[in-house]
């Protein structure tokens, strides 16, 4: 779909007001996840820093993105890209200061935007010194920090997670003699959260972030904080405890910061991550089941997968979000999907091993959809019309490649592509110094797939998802509303409405979209099934073009080009139609909005 031009040069605003106040910010906001070490090199040492982030934070302002997910910048060995802390207190050196960081924090803030980081708590780095503690001192203070035993006979039905590289949850340690248990890597024990002084001891480090003016945080790997014999050791109770005592103090100590969980798991139980509106725990949390089945439907030219999918998802809390995505800093994970699913999906994605890893494929957005423009604009028009606020991932904003020839998810953390010069715009330092080599293949060179070359012509795909998100921000339904899936009768085309029926404290008409997508290579003509919405009429909400409206049966006929999709606004010009409407769907009163 292509649309409207507009100005050519991006018109960066330096002069935007600060933070408006939202206590529901996160249920309407565009979040992009931004790698420190990969986005931009101000001091010339071949990794990103918080000055080169602050410099392109113009950029993130007029691309729409709300918030910025920065993934671990804590002091680290940096062995498993900064998921494993040497210290939840220090940032890297390479990265700056504390202050630089406090300076990104009040420059996003001074342009609009929010920020969040990725608490790792579940696990450090061996070379944590509450870990060297441990092991050299059984009996002092931090001696039961982390999970030590004799044997490796406890926890047997935990699963590994980390099946390319662990052969067992438990790992010998030579100077304490004896096994300590980690859920991913043999360098990364987990934390013994069954402690108090532990429990105590992450609080802390979760105050003294809020205390450098952030605005939440992503509770990593959160489901294995507790284990128990005879279990999976995933989701037990005293790890919702655990979140729920952390909310706690985060709405007593910093109130309106948000707690986002990181669970891969299957959607009933990611919803207790959100706990109750008496006892909640999280605000956000990934709905990991949603995303590989964007993905499957596209390749199968089925809506089936998706249709499905939404109906299994929970309803959540009042004020709870989910969070969703396309890709992130991991592999694409296929743990969601069925056994036949995932062989399926590894055919058509992951043909050569290299893109594989773990559970998943560690290839960028553009690569796994064979850099197909349409394919790539129709699934991120169905992310951003989906239930839940998106997480982009740098790079794919431009349509980033990928480098599979690189280790593990490295592949696809590759520097920044800003422009055509050396190292891409990224740094100026020698090419033989970067943290990772930028992307040269064929298809997505630096020369040609870099943000100036995009913001130089409008029909790129920078502009493309600049427009896209602007046009998602202007309707308030898709943060807030609700979704109603709408049947059609061809196989390949996906319908729902997103409805938000009711005026909302900031003033914001009711409205009700209709999201209409074609997942088929083919063109596709369907008729929707609307029987709520006889005799409506019909307006695009990209041009504003008057639509034929729905008939007075309810029905609605479209045709829809090769993986082509329309967001229609449903007019309410019709009386007759409206109050037919009021029968047919629930009428939802402002709470369920949180106002
Ligand atoms: C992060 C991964 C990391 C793992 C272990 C995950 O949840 O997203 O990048 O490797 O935690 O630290």
């Amino acid at each position: 779909m292509a649309f409207p031009h507009t100005n050519s040069a991006p018109q960066f605003n330096l002069n935007a007001p600060g933070l408006a106040h939202d206590p529901h910010w996160y249920r309407k906001a565009v979040f992009y996840e931004v790698l420190v070490q990969s986005f931009a090199d101000a001091n010339e040492d071949g990794a990103g820093d918080f000055s080169g982030l602050i410099s392109r934070l113009d950029y993130l302002q007029w691309l729409g993105i709300d918030c910025l997910w920065l993934p671990p910048f804590f002091d680290s060995p940096q062995l498993d890209g900064g998921y494993d802390v040497r210290d939840f207190t220090a940032v890297m050196e390479t990265y700056g200061t504390i202050l630089d960081f406090k300076s990104l924090v009040t420059q996003a803030h001074e342009r609009g935007m929010r920020i969040i980081i990725d608490l790792p708590i579940n696990h450090t780095s061996d070379q944590h010194p509450w870990f060297k503690a441990s092991r050299e001192h059984p009996d002092g203070p931090f001696g039961d920090y982390y999970m030590w035993s004799d044997t490796t006979d406890l926890y047997q039905d935990a699963r590994v997670i980390f099946v390319d590289t662990e052969e067992s949850n438990w790992t010998f340690d030579p100077i304490r003699r004896q096994f300590f248990w980690h859920r991913f890597f043999g360098h990364q024990p987990d934390l013994n959260f069954a402690n108090p002084a532990v429990r105590d001891a992450i609080f802390n480090v979760v105050r003294f972030w809020m205390e450098q003016g952030i605005d939440g945080f992503r509770a990593d790997a959160i489901p294995y904080l507790f284990a128990e014999d005879g279990t999976n050791c995933e989701n037990l109770p005293p790890t919702h405890q655990f979140l729920q005592d952390l909310r706690a103090m985060v709405d007593a100590e910093f109130p309106g910061r948000v707690i986002i969980a990181e669970a891969n798991q299957m959607p009933h139980e990611v919803v207790d991550y959100f706990g109750t509106e008496e006892n909640p725990e999280c605000h956000m949390a990934f709905h990991f089941p949603i995303m590989p089945r964007l993905y499957y439907a596209l390749r199968d030219q089925k809506a089936a997968p998706i249709v499905e999918t939404m109906a299994n998802t929970p309803s959540i809390p009042r004020g709870a979000q989910w969070g969703t995505f396309l890709r992130n800093h991991d592999e694409l994970t296929l743990e969601m999907v069925t056994p036949s699913e995932r062989e399926a999906m590894l055919g058509w994605y992951a043909p050569d091993s290299r893109m594989r890893a773990n559970i998943g494929i560690r290839r960028r957005l553009a690569p796994l959809l064979d850099n197909s423009r349409a394919e790539i604009e129709l699934i991120n028009a169905l992310l951003l019309a989906l239930p839940g606020s998106p997480f982009l991932y740098y790079g794919d904003e431009i349509g980033m490649g990928d480098n599979i020839w690189l280790d593990d998810r490295d592949a696809s953390r590759t520097p920044m592509q800003w422009n055509p010069d050396r190292n891409a715009g990224f740094s100026n330092a020698d090419p033989g110094k970067l943290f990772l080599p930028v992307v040269q293949s064929l298809v997505y060179h630096y020369n040609h797939v870099n943000v100036e070359a995009q913001t130089a012509h409008t029909s790129s795909l920078l502009h493309w998802n600049k427009q896209i998100l602007k046009v998602r921000k202007a309707h308030p339904a898709f943060g807030l509303g609700r979704y109603d899936n709408v049947e059609t009768s061809h196989e390949s085309v996906l319908a729902f409405l997103r409805v938000l029926p009711v005026g909302n404290a900031e003033g914001e008409a009711p409205e009700i979209i209709l999201c209409v997508f074609n997942l088929s290579q083919h063109p596709s003509a369907a008729t929707l099934n609307l029987p709520g919405l006889a005799g409506r009429g019909l307006r695009d909400v990209f041009g504003g073009d008057i639509f034929p409206g729905i008939d007075d049966g309810g029905h609605l006929t479209l045709t829809l080009g090769s993986y082509d999709f329309f967001w229609l606004r449903v007019r309410s010009q019709s009386s007759n139609a409206l109050s037919t409407q009021t029968q047919a769907l629930p009428v939802i009163d402002g709470s369920e909005f949180g106002y």
